[in-house]
């Protein structure tokens, strides 16, 4: 279990964070939506230990998350970040091997997660000879390859074709494990509809609403707060 204790991001502009508190379960997809603004990329960053400068708590399993190796935590950018002088076998095992797994596992790991995505043949080509979507499913396999117990997404399909949306999803569900937490922040309530099991809604840093994904898209909005009322009818 993922829990996150009053965590607060303060900047000298103001609180972008504002004492969140909740908490996401190994084998299920919380997804964090909200408008443009509302926090969802500086939580993803808190969490990910890229911003340290926070107050609160995240414990994973009671353990801190500030005390996780660097591969225990996979992230997943919106631009994929390849280096587009390595070639994808390389862009896979580059973190492995630096954080101390032998060449030959790394590559082993690397080929196993290559046939998974149905990206076999793409092994020796270099990141600017992929589609977006290819790219997107190195990205996800680069974030595995040391088997985190938790994955975050920062907008999986933001830089996608419309019509990759449901791969996308579909890969999303792939990884889903009863070991893992997986935390996806998304702008595509369609891919948070179809693939979260619990919903947590942002606005100006504060946490709205926490429930059952079921519950936040059922016909019956009023257990909503106004604010993802709102939100959702803008949607539709
Ligand atoms: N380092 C920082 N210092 C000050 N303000 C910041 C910093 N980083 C982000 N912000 C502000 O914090 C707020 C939340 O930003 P954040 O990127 O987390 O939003 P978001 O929900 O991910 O938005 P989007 O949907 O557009 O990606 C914004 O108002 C942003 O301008
Ligand atoms: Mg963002």
């Amino acid at each position: 279990m993922l829990k996150v204790c009053n965590l607060t991001k303060k900047t000298p502009t103001g609180d972008i964070l504002k004492d969140l508190t909740f908490e996401a379960k190994e084998g299920e997809i919380t997804a964090v939506i909200g408008a443009s603004g509302s926090g969802k990329t500086t939580l993803l960053r808190c969490l990910a230990q890229l911003d340290k400068d926070f107050l609160g708590k995240m414990l994973l399993g009671g353990r801190d998350l500030s005390s996780l190796s660097h591969g225990e935590i996979g992230l997943v950018f919106q631009s994929f970040h390849l280096f587009p002088h390595l070639d994808i076998l390389q862009n896979l095992t580059l973190a492995p091997i630096h954080q101390g797994m032998s060449k030959a596992e790394a590559e082993k790991k690397a080929h196993k997660l290559l046939s998974q995505f149905s990206l076999k043949t793409k092994a020796h080509q270099y990141p600017g000879q992929l589609s977006g979507g290819q790219k997107q499913r190195i990205a996800i396999a680069r974030a595995l390859i040391m088997d985190p117990p938790i994955l975050l997404f920062d907008e999986p399909t933001s830089a996608l074709d419309p019509e990759l949306v449901n791969e996308v999803g579909e890969i999303i569900r792939s990884v889903q494990d009863p070991k893992r937490v997986i935390i996806l922040v998304t702008h595509e309530i369609r891919l948070a509809e179809k693939v979260a099991n619990r919903i947590l809604f942002l606005d100006h840093g504060c946490l709205l609403d926490n429930m059952e994904s079921s519950q936040f898209f059922a016909k019956d909005c009023t257990k909503l707060s106004k604010r993802a009322q709102k939100f959702l009818s803008n949607l539709s």
